[in-house]
């Protein structure tokens, strides 16, 4: 695992206008988010993927935002509240040593994990405790940046999700990015 942490400046860049010319958030979640969801979103940076999320899960649903960074909360903060968002988000500091997901125990429909995983300390550590918090039939995309992140260490975190009991169910096209698709399966 990678562990360096990308810069908070860096989240005005991968929240720029311009990002939509490589991948269109909206059309990357749209398969999985439905009206009414709680989605969690670990390591949103300033919310390229968070704003159109709380669009999709309209104002019944919630997206729980969070991130290691006080400027990248800050950033998202200001963004969501732009654009009329904040009260279907819950943008939050994540603990230094976990995401700190108690009050979340089997109540995410669906998670997204864009980018983030290979900054994390121990990916076997994320999947656990994001697996812990998913719904049973909830869904976890995985998706990471192909340039920064070899195909052997993405499908090293798959097997780490794997132990969490994270079954694969797909892999998806994301442009420049290595996706999976994991299910924790139904009780
Ligand atoms: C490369 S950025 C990706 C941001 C966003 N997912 C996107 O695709 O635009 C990685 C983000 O993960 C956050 N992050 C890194 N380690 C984290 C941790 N242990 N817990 C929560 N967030 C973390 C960083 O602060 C940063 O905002």
């Amino acid at each position: 695992m990678g562990h360096r942490v990308c810069p908070w400046w860096l989240g005005y860049v991968l929240a720029s206008p311009l990002r939509r010319l490589l991948q269109d958030p909206a059309a990357v979640v749209k398969p999985y988010v439905r009206e009414g969801m709680t989605v969690l979103e670990p390591g949103p940076g300033m919310g390229f993927f968070t704003l159109e999320m709380a669009r999709q899960v309209g104002a019944s649903g919630r997206v729980v935002a969070i991130d290691i960074q006080p400027r990248m909360i800050a950033g998202l903060k200001r963004r969501l509240a732009k654009a009329g968002l904040l009260e279907r988000a819950d943008a939050r500091l994540a603990p230094s040593d976990s995401l700190g997901l108690q009050d979340l125990r089997g109540k995410v429909d669906f998670a997204l994990a864009m980018a983030v995983v290979h900054e994390m300390p121990s990916s076997s550590r994320f999947f656990a405790e994001v697996a812990q918090a998913m719904k049973p039939g909830a869904t976890l995309l995985l998706a990471e940046p192909s340039g920064h992140v070899k195909k052997e260490a993405f499908e090293t975190e798959v097997q780490d999700a794997a132990v969490a009991g994270l079954e694969v169910t797909g892999r998806p096209a994301i442009r420049r990015s290595q996706a999976a698709l994991l299910k924790k399966p139904a009780n």
